[in-house]
């Protein structure tokens, strides 16, 4: 979904080592917890939302270790897994363009008349802070059309902290395109309307569509001109910044533990990887003494699952069916190769936390992610044609059907536009001009 490859936000973390800003030391064991971390600098001279009752807590931040440079100065991070970052707020006028009633209310628990409030748009934007809001970068590292590119880390994204609504539900609230953050190499830490009205109407109609994804609850436009190359030709442009604000039970990704295990920082991997199987796989044992294996196979389980579901709305443009492997069966296509790359990357990171016995036994279970992956496509792809019964020659109509390459990609996203079509119109109410001036 992104240049990096597929993310998989079913990561979460803390960890049990904090760093100091007062203190040059850093702490590389578990004796740091007990300390107090004092974050009462990171209150002063921030503008906050006091009229937007949508108040943020920070447990990630109490746990992890934070990067002890303060500022938006780009630079290589060690030994942290967030670094506090301010967003830049967007040149003013703003526009709220649109936001999603079933995210704001069923999500957040605000009232719509909330958006009425002038100071919504900026709440939403970066330009000032929800109470209890730390706002945070993340370091990552990651893979670049299949090389290791060393850290990349949130660039122009940040993590402004976790809303746990009245069901109950805990979600982390990022903005996106809201300026640069120490992880912003050669960018300018902003997003064009382009891909924002893409993320934005992606993201909720792949949920409608019923596919585990990431939300959004809204989009601001501004005047700020942005340079960017549209076609990669050379020819630039300016186009108009825009800022995303979305949410998502996690937002760590693969990379969150590769960099770690990159750079030897085992003991924050650890730590990380635990918290990770602490808040979001509840049912691992966290004494079970082989709570990473259980883990991988969650995640491989989960991996071949959503991309199954993706295949089967249609998000692929560029799937080849390749009907030709070993077993007379269409292999995976694109996507799903590309899942089970990032998997084996999965595999790497955990590497030095595995015996050896361990490590064997996530290979093998490496080696049924096609046929989950297979297993749940067929399902799917049944399901859509209305074949009901679990019949041998169903499998040969579906191979059939790939065999002649009929293009079946564009045959069900037809389907999927119509279906998310009607899905927005119901679900959406689209702003237009309502507009704040300072
Ligand atoms: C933890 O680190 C401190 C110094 O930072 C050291 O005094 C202490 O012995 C260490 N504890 C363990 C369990 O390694
Ligand atoms: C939202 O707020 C308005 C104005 O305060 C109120 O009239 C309305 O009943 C509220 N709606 C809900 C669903 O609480
Ligand atoms: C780049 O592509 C766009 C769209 O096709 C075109 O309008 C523009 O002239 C191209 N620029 C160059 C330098 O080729
Ligand atoms: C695999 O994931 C799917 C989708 O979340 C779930 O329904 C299924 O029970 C999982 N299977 C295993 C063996 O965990
Ligand atoms: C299809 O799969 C076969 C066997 O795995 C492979 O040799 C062939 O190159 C593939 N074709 C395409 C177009 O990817």
């Amino acid at each position: 979904m992104t240049k990096h490859g597929f993310t998989l936000f079913l990561f979460s973390s803390a960890v049990a080592i904090a760093t100091f800003r007062d203190e040059q030391e850093f702490c590389e064991n578990e004796s740091c917890n007990e300390r107090e971390f004092d974050k009462s600098h990171f209150y002063s001279d921030v503008k906050h939302c006091g009229e937007i009752p949508l108040a943020l807590s920070h447990k990630l931040l109490d746990a992890l270790p934070l990067d002890e440079v303060d500022g938006n100065v780009i630079r290589t991070v060690k030994r942290s897994v967030f670094s506090e970052s301010q967003p830049s707020p967007l040149k003013e006028p703003l526009t709220l363009a649109a936001v999603s009633q079933d995210v704001l209310r069923n999500i957040l628990d605000l009232n719509e008349s909330v958006i009425q409030n002038e100071e919504f748009v900026r709440c939403v934007s970066g330009g000032k802070l929800f109470p209890g809001s730390v706002p945070l970068a993340h370091r990552y590292g990651g893979h670049q059309f299949g090389y290791w590119a060393g850290q990349l880390g949130d660039g122009r994204a940040h993590l402004l902290g976790e809303y746990t609504n009245r069901k109950g539900e805990r979600w982390e609230v990022q903005l996106k395109g809201s300026g640069k953050t120490p992880y912003s190499r050669s960018g300018d830490g902003r997003a064009v309307i382009r891909s924002s009205v893409r993320e934005f109407l992606c993201s909720e109609a792949m949920h409608f569509l019923g596919v585990p994804t990431s939300r959004a609850l809204s989009l601001v436009v501004s005047e700020e001109p942005v340079w960017r190359d549209p076609f990669y030709n050379g020819s630039v442009i300016k186009e108009r910044g825009a800022v995303v604000l979305r949410l998502a039970k996690s937002w760590f990704r693969i990379g969150s533990l590769e960099i770690l295990t990159r750079t030897g920082e085992l003991d924050v991997l650890r730590t990380l990887l635990d918290f990770v199987i602490k808040e979001h796989f509840k049912s691992i044992a966290t004494n079970d003494p082989d709570k990473y294996v259980v883990f991988f196979s969650r995640v491989l389980n989960e991996t071949a699952h959503l991309i199954a579901h993706w295949m089967s709305v249609g998000f692929a443009h560029d799937f080849v069916p390749n009907t030709s492997d070993d077993e007379g069966r269409y292999s995976i296509g694109a996507q799903a190769n590309v899942g089970l790359f990032n998997l084996q990357k999965l595999l790497e990171a955990l590497k030095p936390l595995l015996t050896s016995d361990q490590l064997s036994q996530s290979q093998q279970i490496l080696r049924e992610y096609p046929q989950i992956y297979h297993q749940r496509f067929h399902e799917l792809f049944k399901a859509k044609l209305g074949f009901l019964g679990n019949e041998e020659k169903d499998s040969y109509v579906i191979a059939f059907l790939l065999k002649v390459n009929i293009s079946w990609i564009v045959f069900f996203s037809n389907c999927t536009i119509i279906n998310s079509y009607s899905f927005l119109f119901i679900f959406y109410y689209i702003f237009n001009g309502q507009t704040v001036r300072s």
